[in-house]
Order: C-alpha cells, then structure tokens, then sequence
C-alpha cells in the first residue's frame, strides 16, 4: 500500500460554529479539523506537534485495529505518555480495514474541545460500489459553550453527586456547524444514489437521524460492512458509525430535511428541558426552492441495530473460553463526588503507561496488582473470549473496545443488568466497535484474542471517563513482551513528566517508573 503522510501542529483557534466564538483545538491552523482518506492496507504516518502550550495531547485512531502496533493506538497513560507542549509525536500504522473510523483526542477529556475528525478507509474493491453514485460525509457533534477544564470542574462537586449530571450541550453540529450560523446542503440530483458516511462524534448525545420522507439502506456498521437492510432513522449513539445510501426521488420539485435529533438522554426516555435539540440539513434537488423547514419526526420503535448482520463476517460459534464480567454504574466516590465503577473500582489512569508496565514487569506481567486502578482483566492469544456487560445504572452507556471490533451475541431488555443464561452467538450477529448497553440490562459480546495488546474498553460518553468508567483488557501479556516494539522516541516524551491536561502543576514522572513494576497514580 501507499504512505499516506500527514505533519499537524495542534494549536487554539477560535471558532464559531453556532456563532458563539470560543477556542477551540485545531489542526495547522484549521478547525474543523481535516478528514484523513486512504485505502485499507495503506500506512498512515502522522506526525504531531503540539503547540497549545497548555494541555498536553494525543491521537487514538477509534476502530483502527492496531494489528502488532499497539503502541500507535493513543490513549495516553494505556500505550503511551501524553505528549506535552513543545513536543512532537508521529504515529505510524497500516490501515488493516475498510470503513468509516475517526480520530480524537484521548489525553485527558480534550476530543469535546474540538479535537475529532474523520478517518474514511476506501476499499480498492467496494462490494456496494454499484449501488450508490455519489458519497457524502456527515460528522454530528454536541456542542458546549463552556471549555473542558471549566466543565469539569463544575461536574466533580459534591452537589452534582446525586444528579451525576454530566455537562449539557448547547448545540448539535452537522459537519460542525450548527442552523445558526449556515445551512449544510447535500445536493441530490433526481434518481441518483448517495452514500452517507455518518459519524457521531458527540461527547454525551446520542443522535436519531431522519430522512424527510426518504428511506434508506444501511450498509455499514463502525467499519464493518453489513448485509443491506432498510431503514426510516437511525440510532447513533455517541462514537458510532453507520453508511447507508439514500435513493434519490425522481423529480425535483422541493428540497427535503435531513434532520438531527440530539438529546442527552442518549436513549431517549423524558427528554430534559431544551431537549432534544434539532438540527437540520436540506437534501438540495433545486437550489433555486427553499431551504426545507424542519419536520416533525415520525412516532418511531426503538431502533434496534441488533438485527442488522455483517455482509461477509462469519460467527464465532460454540462455547468462550474465557468469559469476563463487568459489572459497571456510577455512584459517589469516598469524597462524595461523581464517580463510575466497574465491579466496583474506579479507573485510574497511571502515569506508566499500562503498555510499559507490561513491558517491564518480566514474569510478573499477569499479576493483576502491580497495575493500579486500571481494572485488568487477562486474555491469552488465540481464546474465544466473551465480555460480558451487565449495565447496573438507570442510563444507557455506549461500550467501546480497543484493538477489534466484537460480535454482539446477546442483548437482554431493561430489568436487572445481570445477564443471566448461556451465550448464543451462532445467528451470525452484529458486527460493532461500540455497542449501546441500555439501562439496567447487559449485552455480551464476543471477540477471539488475535492482537496481543492492552486494549481499554470503556464508556464513549467522554464525562464518564474521568469519573473511572473503564477496564483494561491485557491480551497475552507475554506476547505483548515478545511482539511489541516501542520506538524510542515514545519513552523520550515521558521524560519531560506527564504535563496536566487540568491546569495543576506539572507532575514529574520518575524514569525509574519504567524499569520497575511500581506504578504511580496520577494527582
Ligand atoms: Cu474513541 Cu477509547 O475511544
């Protein structure tokens, strides 16, 4: 495959998107940010240079497999140390997968800000390239007003504990702008066919999108493709994707909506006041005819993805050999601030990326205590291995796992969140890299440890990670010892310390952190 590279210097711009100026995370001067193209079996090298001068950063490539890389994959303080201002960082992997990806900050809680964009994976081979004549790119984001570091400080009071409340958009960007400040236009053409790429990239909002009048087919899921299925709207929680292609009408005699509906009750049950927020789009026929009002959505059923199969992925079938349960809520923490579980520790990040301790911990690599608060839960290479998700909160929490994409094989209704009974994933299921688990009930997904890494899973609603609403899943630790090769320059950024992404003091990371399996908790 080709290079495909790219040098970015990530700087504070401003920016207006629903006409409130703010500053906002850009990429060499621009925001939106770029949308990186290229064909799968391409290798993608870019380079960063941070030059925000008081956050520091990083780049996780969502649904990238990272197949033998696990060291490109992002997240800081899991597979690398945040880069700080002042220092550059370049990220080098092959692109194993078509789709539609994205990428975003995973240093702290800095993608709200602004830094996320698209990643599309082309295929030299489409398997629907005649079904559609033109492809579009639809990104939806919530919006705030209000800076991270600020929004957090609001969120981690004990006030907030018993509502748990996370920060409240004022806006739903498509493409990153919002009606007040320009109307995004698709232009349709009578009879042709367009594929949407549709990406949320929202930080709490889950997103059901309408078509005024037009059916659709879904033909994708998080990069996965899926067996063509017929759609009115779709259920788009926040870090998912989907592709459909839309038959254009065969006149031209109005322009349609495509419109946006974004709460932050992201499954839709009372929705709060100003809520949900609309946000509209027109399928242009006719230029020279008005721009489409906004319709009132349709009663619709629970959208349920569930059914929707992978074109060409066959089932992993039979019994797991390795089954691991999590057990996740939220809840106050010792202090009484908000604070997520999962089987009731709380994650915290440590300033050794888990990967090097990994690295460093020789014979000792599979002993759960010398990691910390990172909840790490061991695989070995070649296992069938089922996660089980047994969501015991009153909200739905989009799951997101690192380093592969997961069959759903079981999803149970609203009740207890305590999956119950045997695994059945023979009905060649869905195919996702983020799964929506509903309140009070569990999902089950299945993958086979093929890609020794350690790879986070975690709730895609950005405010609960730094309440600790993760896991690490260690995928052979021995085979990460003898297959993962960190590059120098990796360990030379964690000598200047981890730089805070919340304005405290710089912490200084001791070298001798890496050579030894003591880990030390961020402040
Ligand atoms: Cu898109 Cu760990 O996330």
């Amino acid at each position: 495959g080709a290079h495909v590279v790219h040098s970015w210097d990530i700087e504070w711009v401003t920016a207006s998107p629903d006409a409130f100026a703010r500053p906002v995370v850009g990429i060499n001067g621009q925001w939106p940010l770029p949308v990186v193209e290229a064909f799968v079996g391409d290798t993608l090298q870019i380079t960063i240079h941070n030059k925000l001068g008081n956050e520091s950063t990083g780049i996780h490539w969502h649904g990238i497999h990272q197949i033998g890389s696990n060291e490109q994959d992002g997240p800081a303080h899991v597979t690398q140390c945040p880069v700080a201002p002042g220092q550059s960082f370049t990220y080098e992997f092959v692109l194993d997968k078509s789709g539609t990806y994205w990428y975003h900050s995973h240093t702290g809680t800095q993608y709200p800000d602004g830094l996320r964009g698209a990643l599309i994976i082309k295929d030299h081979i489409d398997p629907y390239v005649a079904a559609y004549d033109e492809e579009y790119l639809l990104t939806l984001s919530d919006w705030y007003h209000g800076e991270v570091p600020s929004l957090l400080t609001a969120m981690f009071t004990t006030a907030n504990a018993a509502q748990l409340r996370p920060p409240v958009p004022q806006s739903g960007l498509i493409n990153e702008e919002s009606n007040l400040v320009a109307n995004n236009t698709f232009k349709f053409e009578a009879g042709k066919k367009y594929k949407f790429r549709v990406i949320n990239m929202s930080a709490l909002a889950s997103v059901l999108l309408f078509l005024e009048d037009h059916d659709f087919i879904i033909i994708e899921t998080d990069g996965q493709y899926t067996k063509p299925a017929t759609a009115s709207f779709l259920h788009i929680t926040p870090a998912q994707r989907y592709s459909i292609i839309v038959q254009a009408k065969t006149d031209a005699t109005r322009n349609y909506a495509l419109q946006a509906v974004f709460d932050i009750n992201p499954d839709f049950r009372n929705p709060r006041v100003g809520f949900p927020i609309n946000t509209t789009a027109g399928l242009e026929y006719d230029a020279s005819l008005p721009f489409p009002s906004q319709f009132i959505v349709p009663s619709f059923n629970v959208f349920d993805d569930f059914t929707l199969s992978p074109l060409d992925e066959l089932p992993i079938t039979g019994a797991a050999d390795n089954t691991i349960t999590l057990d996740f809520s939220l809840g106050a923490d010792a202090a009484g601030l908000p604070s997520a579980f999962v089987n009731n520790v709380s994650y915290v990040h440590q300033k050794v990326p888990t990967l090097y301790t990994v690295l460093s911990a020789g014979g000792e690599a599979e002993n759960p205590d010398i990691y910390g608060a990172v909840n790490p839960y061991f695989v070995k290479k070649g296992e069938v291995v089922d996660i089980i998700l047994n969501n015991r909160h009153t909200a739905h929490h989009p799951f997101h796992f690192h380093g592969h994409h997961f069959h759903v094989c079981e999803r149970t209704a609203t009740g207890s969140g305590v999956f119950t009974g045997e695994v059945d994933c023979s009905n060649s299921p869905l195919v996702r890299d983020v799964v929506a688990v509903n309140a009070l009930a569990s999902v089950v997904i299945r993958f086979k440890a093929d890609n020794p890494g350690v790879w986070l899973i975690h709730c895609h609603i950005e405010w609960h990670v730094p309440m600790g609403l993760s896991a690490t899943i260690i995928e052979d630790a021995f085979e990460i010892q003898k297959t993962i090769d960190v590059p120098e320059e990796h360990f030379e950024i964690c000598k200047a310390g981890c730089y805070p992404t919340k304005g405290n003091a710089a912490g200084s990371l001791d070298l001798t952190d890496l050579s030894g399996i003591t880990n030390v908790e961020n402040d």
